[in-house]
This record gives C-alpha cells, structure tokens and sequence, in this order.
C-alpha cells in the first residue's frame, strides 16, 4: 500500500516537473529501470532502404553500447504493422524506454497509448507522428524536414534567378505518407510556389529507394522529353535517376540539375563528381543524443519536447572539400 501512494506521489511529481515540456505529460514513466541502474531500450527501425538508414541504424547500436544500454532492435522492412508488433512486444517484455523512427505519420496512438498504460516512455527519432495527444511520447529528435524542403527551393531560386523561361521540375518523393516526404515537399513548395516559371510537371513516390527513383525516373523521361531539374527527397533516389537520365543518353548535372537531401558519402561523391548540384544535409547520426534523452526519461528527468538536428548544406566545391572527412 505504502508502494502504491509513494508510486502516486511519484506521479503527481513528475507531472508538476514536466509541465510545460511538451510530449512530457501523461502517466508516470519514471520508476521503470531496472533497479540497479541499467536499462533496455526496444528501438524499431524503419527499414534499410538507404544510405542514411544504414548510417543511422551504425549510429544507434555503437552509441547504445558506448551509453551501456543494452538495445533490442527491430527492422520493420518500411511496414507499419511490423512496427506496430515490434513496439507491443517491446511493451511485453518491460523494456526502460521505447525508441522508434515511425515509416509513416499517422495511425499510432492505439500503440502509443498501451505503451503509456504500461508506463513505458517512449521517444520519437528521425521522424514524426501527427498525434495531437503529445502526452504520448516523450520527445522528438530530428531534422527540421520543412527547413530542408526550403533549403531546396532556394537554392534553386537563385540558380534561376535571371531567367524568365519556366524551368520544369520532376519531384521524386520519399515513402508515402513519411514525415520528411511530406515536409520536404511543402518546404519546397513554399519557397518556389510565389513564382510562376517553375512549374513541377510530375512527382511520383520513389520510396527512398535507389531502386525505384531509377524506375521512376525513366517513366518521367519518356512522358516529359523537357525536363530541367530533379528534386529528389534523398540521396538514394537521385543516384537511381543518374542511372536512368545516363541511361537515356543526358548528362545528369547539365543537362538536367539535380538536388537531394542527405549528403551521405556516395551522394557527396555524385556531388564533388558534378553528377548532382546540390545537396541539403540531413544527419543520420542521431545516436548519442537519443541514448542521453534515454537515460534522462528513464530517471523521470525532464527533456525539450522537440530536439532539432543541426545541419547544413552542400554545393559541388564544398562537397569536394568535406568528402575526405564524411562519417557516413
Ligand atoms: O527519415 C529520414 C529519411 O529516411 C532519409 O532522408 C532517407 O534517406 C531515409 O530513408
């Protein structure tokens, strides 16, 4: 009994101590560690269908070591419903803390709900959910997706800066229905859209795949004999699309101008080699700041509700110079 009103008090407590910290609220999630200390962290990844992801999943399990957190990890193959089962395992066997890159936006607070029943905290990385209860996670580490979207455009605003003929775009966007695929597409549109010349005359999902932004782009070649630009979502895709515009006989980079997100090392490469024109980082190196964030809910602490990466972006030069120094 005497457990039972500590435990309350606990509740009570922490709630007071998280107030005004976003995504902190909810059911009491402090007391969860494994009494001597050590804790067990369930991450459900989205898959492997890039570079970036690879460079992610290295980062999570090397920092999870260094931090001395014992990691139970799950590839969702890009499937909500292996996530879903992945994240109710990991709530069956009373892990400390829940960590998952959700594949899409929306369709989680049934699970994120029985994770907060069983009073297990959990933390969003790489990408969002759009759950308008916030009490159902703890935190949300990651890239600003629209701030790259907008990096995109601008870039290409000033590359187009003196010419009043319309430059056509073809868009090869990320999973259906992700964060970044998204907000990367209405970052983008909201810097370009004020202009009437640039015109996007096709967007097709290429999944984040090198696969399949090949597949993709050489359907958008054959409909649209006059393309000028390529906005592809990731790297991945972009080096895909290279395949298919050389495939076709044009030279990627002049006779068609590309930009993609992520800068991971055969992007950059594609970069310095002038295939692509530019590129707007997003860092898959988000492993030791979710094992601090980790250790900190455990212990009831309070954390931001919104931890944004820090990046930047790449031109042809640039990347030459950074290319003998990439991580990933
Ligand atoms: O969520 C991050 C995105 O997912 C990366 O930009 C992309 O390469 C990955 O698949």
């Amino acid at each position: 009994m005497l457990k039972r009103i500590s435990t309350l008090v606990l509740a009570g407590l922490t709630a007071v101590t998280l107030a005004g910290c976003g995504g902190g609220g909810g059911a009491d999630t402090s007391a969860s560690s494994g009494g001597d200390g050590s804790i067990t962290m369930g991450f459900s990844q989205v898959g492997a269908e890039s570079g970036w992801r690879t460079a992610n999943t290295k980062s999570v399990q090397e920092s999870a070591k260094t931090a001395g957190i014992t990691l139970k990890f799950s590839d969702a193959q890009q499937k909500q419903e292996n996530q879903i089962k992945a994240i109710r395992s990991y709530i069956q066997q009373k892990v400390d803390v829940i960590a998952f890159s959700p594949v899409v936006e929306s369709g989680w607070d049934t699970v994120l709900k029985e994770a907060q029943n069983a009073k297990i905290p959990v933390i969003l990385t790489d990408r969002a959910v759009d759950s308008k209860d916030t009490s159902l996670y703890k935190t949300f580490l990651g890239s600003d997706f629209v701030e790259e979207g907008r990096k995109a455009g601008t870039w290409l605003l000033e590359e187009y800066k003196s010419g009043t003929d319309p430059v056509n775009i073809v868009e090869l966007q990320g999973t259906t229905g992700s964060a970044p695929a998204n907000d990367r597409k209405a970052g983008f549109q909201e810097v370009i859209g004020g202009e009437a010349k640039f015109k996007v005359i096709a967007s097709q999902t290429g999944d984040f795949t090198r696969a399949k932004g090949k597949e993709v782009m050489e359907a958008f070649l054959k409909a649209h004999p006059d393309i000028d630009v390529l906005y592809a979502h990731n790297d991945d895709m972009g080096l895909g699309a290279i395949e298919a515009i050389e495939g076709a006989g044009k030279v990627p980079g002049k006779d068609i101008k590309i930009i993609t997100v992520d800068a991971v090392k055969d992007g950059m490469q594609a970069l310095a080699d002038g295939k692509i024109n530019y590129i707007v980082e997003c860092s898959p190196l988000l492993g030791p700041q979710l094992m601090d964030l980790a250790k900190k809910v455990v212990k009831g602490e309070s954390v931001p509700a919104r931890v944004v990466t820090e990046e930047t972006t790449f031109t042809q030069e640039q990347a030459k110079a950074a290319l003998p120094q990439r991580q990933y």
